[in-house]
């Protein structure tokens, strides 16, 4: 039997995800030991190898079939657009993709007007925006801390994640429009879908099977 490679998404998806794992009776003691600098670690048993990597990289590492599987956020499937399978949502990191600004920024919304939007998701704002919501505007990426950008004046609104509201909260910020909902998903490696037909379909059986 080969080895299926499983791509985690370093921090706290990761430690959700092998919980997740522990459930259905697979393990992997190594990876839980946060001084270890191993990067990939093997459970013999089960012919199974899990790597951690950056959330954007698990869809390129899952769509080349460098990792069979992968598990990462639904906003970052969308933002990567790779050619893979998403095949279940794992419900926990639950949260929204919104269009968010100070309440003044809602009247610009409303009568299209162009406006700036800062984000760290730039396709999925062009997509929003231009696709959905057929309204021009400047789409300005950035790197983190998003909320910043309306603060100091960068941007009119930002598309950002929305989890608990507090950031928004405690910047003067509010969601104005909701794009879509997202939580963590299970990702396939369209040939080893074909390939390890079973051994995946079982994975995603017994995942179920434990809600
Ligand atoms: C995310 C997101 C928001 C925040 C939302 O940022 O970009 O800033 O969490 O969470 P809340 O609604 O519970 O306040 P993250 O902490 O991932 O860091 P970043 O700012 O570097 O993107």
């Amino acid at each position: 039997m080969r080895y299926l490679t499983v791509a985690l998404t370093k921090g706290r998806l990761a430690q959700k995800t092998l919980d997740m794992f522990e459930q259905i009776g697979i393990t992997c003691e190594e990876i839980r030991d946060k001084n270890s600098r191993k990067l990939i670690f093997v459970n013999e048993d089960l012919k199974l190898k899990f790597f951690l990597a950056k959330g954007p990289d698990v869809p390129t590492y899952v769509e080349y079939g460098a990792a069979d599987i992968g598990v990462t956020g639904k906003d970052t499937i969308m933002e990567e657009g790779r050619k893979l399978y998403e095949v279940m949502d794992l419900g926990f990191g639950a949260c929204r993709m919104c269009v968010c600004g100070p309440e003044s920024a809602r009247e610009l919304l409303n009568n299209n007007q162009l406006i700036r939007v800062a984000t760290k998701y730039p396709n999925i704002a062009k997509d929003y925006f231009y696709n959905k919501k057929h309204q021009t505007v400047e789409i300005i990426k950035l790197n983190g801390s998003i909320e910043l950008a309306p603060i100091v004046g960068l941007s009119e609104v930002i598309v950002d994640i929305v989890e608990t509201g507090s950031t928004l909260r405690e910047n003067g910020l509010k969601v104005l429009e909701e794009i879509c909902p997202l939580s963590a998903r299970m990702i396939v490696n369209q040939v080893s879908m074909k390939m390890e037909d079973e051994r995946i379909r079982k994975l995603i059986r017994d995942l179920r099977g434990k809600e």
